[in-house]
């Protein structure tokens, strides 16, 4: 038997990067997923993917800071494979900067998107679950929403908030069926990481030092992450809510060194 058989998921941002590996990891557990991201080819190409390897997937283009988009997806997906069990809310943008260097189009995007599209799709996809009377729903955090982590201050409030979120929405739904759990990734060998490395004037240099700030002495691997997640999703973490696994080759346990911070 399949971990994930019988359950019809939902993962957002999952058109490229950590979201597109859970999506497959999903799939090859028996789950039927929801492809869900801003436009129609990636999602595509991930619903190829998994149909490749005999997996059942929707392409779902959509802004999940725009209500009206996040209920059209969440009935599509719904209408196609019967009511969501498994809501993953990966989709986050990151805008770089200290709080002074910040735009306030950049925080207002990046709120919108990291928090508000987290409770919008939260918000349409409960109601199906709360019918079925079953549901697992895993934020994706980070460890700097644990520890802060330099030069990206809106994103780590935003991935703090995820985990208040979490905490917040396990309590209310406990005795509902509903689990919600966190996951907070350290550093992932991904595209976002391979092209913030690439605009550096010294790229193997940084790259590094990404590898060395891990206790483990590495940065994660996508499938590292999306493992976590298939057990949060599956029956196997019943008695799992309100929990924040962090997956970071114990650089949370670890801390940020002095040497971290940046200049004035
Ligand atoms: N890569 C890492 O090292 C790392 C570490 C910790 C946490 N994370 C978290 O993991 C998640 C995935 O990150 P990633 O590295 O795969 O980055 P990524 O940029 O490749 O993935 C994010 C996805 O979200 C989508 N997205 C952005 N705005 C959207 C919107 N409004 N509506 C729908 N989709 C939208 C993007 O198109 C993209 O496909 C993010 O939540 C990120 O914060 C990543």
């Amino acid at each position: 038997m399949k971990r994930l058989q019988g359950k019809v998921a939902l993962v957002t941002g999952s058109g490229g990067g950590i979201g597109r590996g859970i999506a497959l990891r999903f799939a090859r557990e028996g789950a039927k997923v929801g492809v869900l991201d801003l436009l129609p080819a990636p999602c595509q190409q991930v619903v190829d993917e998994i149909r490749a390897q005999g997996g059942e997937a929707l392409a779902l283009p959509c802004d999940i800071s725009r209500e009206e988009q996040v209920k059209a997806a969440v009935d599509e997906l719904s209408r196609a494979y019967g009511d969501i069990t498994v809501l993953v809310n990966n989709a986050a943008v990151m805008p770089s900067g200290r709080l002074h260097e910040t735009s306030v189009a950049d925080f207002d995007r990046c709120v919108a998107v990291n928090l508000r599209g987290t409770f919008l799709v939260s918000r349409a996809v409960i109601p199906g679950m709360l019918r079925v009377g079953t549901g697992s729903i895993i934020h994706m955090s980070s460890v700097t929403g644990l520890l802060g982590l330099p030069g990206i201050t809106a994103y780590s409030m935003t991935k703090g908030g995820l985990a208040a979120l979490a905490r917040a929405m396990s309590t209310d739904y406990a005795r509902l069926g509903i689990r919600v759990n966190v996951v907070s990734p350290g550093t992932i060998d991904s595209p976002m990481l391979h092209a913030f490395v690439a605009a550096q004037s010294h790229p193997e240099k940084i790259r590094q030092e990404f590898d060395e700030m891990h206790p483990i002495g590495r940065v994660g691997k996508i499938d590292e992450v999306a493992s976590v997640f298939v057990f949060l999703a599956s029956d196997e973490s019943s008695f799992v809510t309100g929990a924040n696994y962090t997956v970071d080759g114990g650089l949370s346990v670890k801390g940020t060194q002095p040497q971290d911070t940046p200049d004035a």
